[in-house]
């Protein structure tokens, strides 16, 4: 199986390592080597990892017009151009596995409709959650459920901003810059930082779940930008954690709730215990009632182990239903956005 590698950044740099050293098992699961035979990056003067020797190439299209490539991995986030990309690769027949949260949210149905219509198949599973399993539970596992709501933890950058302030007494500046060298960041981290990364995040989690596909605008977002290391510690005092939350649930009319914004987590609640770069998505379901989601929500290795096992899907030609293809459009004034705090 050979790949087009879109980006070789903190996810695509993982992509590369975990090919490299789980290769001989995932052959033997898939019954065939997985090759990256191409990998697309901009800047012509940064170092890479050895094991991307020989491989790197500028012109998209060395990809996107090679006949051999079965699979295209987008990692190289933001909407253009990567979208363009993509959009050429399905033509072009190829299947496409992407971790961009911003495109699947906002053009998820164009893509997904335009994938079937080419025959290939897109999969996002490290869009949410990083390395969580969640995108697949919600398609297959908790398919037979009626899913009431799904609230957590969705951005692991805030989440460790908010952990390092309160337990190291760093700045929000200094752990945003921390946060940022681990490659945990989006390249623009006002992306994490104001809530937008959540709210695309959760825009997502609602087609899936309600079948309700709503753009992340329509979504009240407020991030964690005003949270001073004082309110982590009067909050602490009271007994209470300070996190950024998504929130998404119908009521009996089937209207639609969802918002994102930081919260105070009593001890005792699952949510309050979720610390660093971690996440945690809880998911109430009229029969399976209340299950959590919880594992490291980015970062190299865990968001790679998520996109690798989407190339791996791709090839043990999994059909499993989209979620965007049949998802009903949702209205502003089908939208009731509250502000709880
Ligand atoms: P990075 O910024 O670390 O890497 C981006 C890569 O894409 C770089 O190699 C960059 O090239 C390349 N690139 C960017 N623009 C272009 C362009 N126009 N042409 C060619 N190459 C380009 O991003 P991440 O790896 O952190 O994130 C990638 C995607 O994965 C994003 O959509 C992000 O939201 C998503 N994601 C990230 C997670 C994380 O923990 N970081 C977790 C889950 C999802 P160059 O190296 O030359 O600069
Ligand atoms: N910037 C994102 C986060 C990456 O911090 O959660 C994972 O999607």
């Amino acid at each position: 199986m050979k790949i087009g590698l879109l980006g070789l950044g903190t996810v695509g740099t993982g992509v590369l390592h975990l090919i490299n050293q789980n290769g001989k098992n995932i052959e033997k699961k898939i019954g065939e080597k997985i090759e990256i035979k191409k990998i697309l990056v901009k800047d012509p003067d940064k170092k890479r990892a050895p094991l991307a020797d020989g491989k790197i190439i500028f012109n998209p299209d060395d990809i996107l017009e090679d006949e051999e490539i079965d699979v295209v991995v987008e990692v190289m986030g933001k909407e253009h151009p990567a979208l363009e990309y993509m959009i050429k690769a399905i033509k072009k027949g190829k299947n496409v596995v992407t971790a961009n949260k911003e495109i699947i949210a906002a053009y998820g149905k164009e893509l997904i409709k335009l994938a079937m219509e080419n025959n290939v198949s897109i999969l996002y599973e490290a869009s949410v959650g990083g390395g969580i399993p969640i995108i697949r539970p919600l398609k297959q596992c908790l398919a037979a459920n009626k899913i009431h709501e799904i609230k957590g933890i969705l951005n692991g950058t805030t989440n460790y901003i908010l952990t390092e302030m309160k337990e190291k007494g760093l700045d929000f500046e200094e752990a945003l810059k921390d946060a940022r060298q681990k490659g945990y960041a989006e390249s623009d981290p006002t992306d994490d930082v104001d809530g937008f990364d959540a709210a695309r995040k959760l825009a997502i989690l609602c087609t899936l779940a309600f079948n309700k596909y709503i753009l992340p605008e329509k979504i009240y977002t407020k991030g964690i930008r005003s949270v001073s290391k004082s309110d982590i510690k009067y909050a602490e005092e009271l007994g209470y954690n300070i996190r950024l939350i998504a929130c998404a649930k119908v009521d009996e009319e089937d209207r639609l709730e969802a918002w994102v914004h930081p919260v105070m987590i009593r001890k005792g609640n699952p949510l309050n215990g979720v610390n660093g770069v971690f996440n945690a998505i809880l998911v109430d379901g009229n029969a399976v009632g209340e299950v959590m989601f919880y594992g490291q929500g980015a970062g190299m290795m865990p968001t790679a182990s998520a996109v690798v096992a989407d190339i791996m899907d791709v090839k043990n030609n999994i059909v499993i239903k989209n979620g965007y293809e049949d998802a009903n459009i949702v209205s502003f004034e089908d939208t009731v956005s509250k502000y709880y705090i």
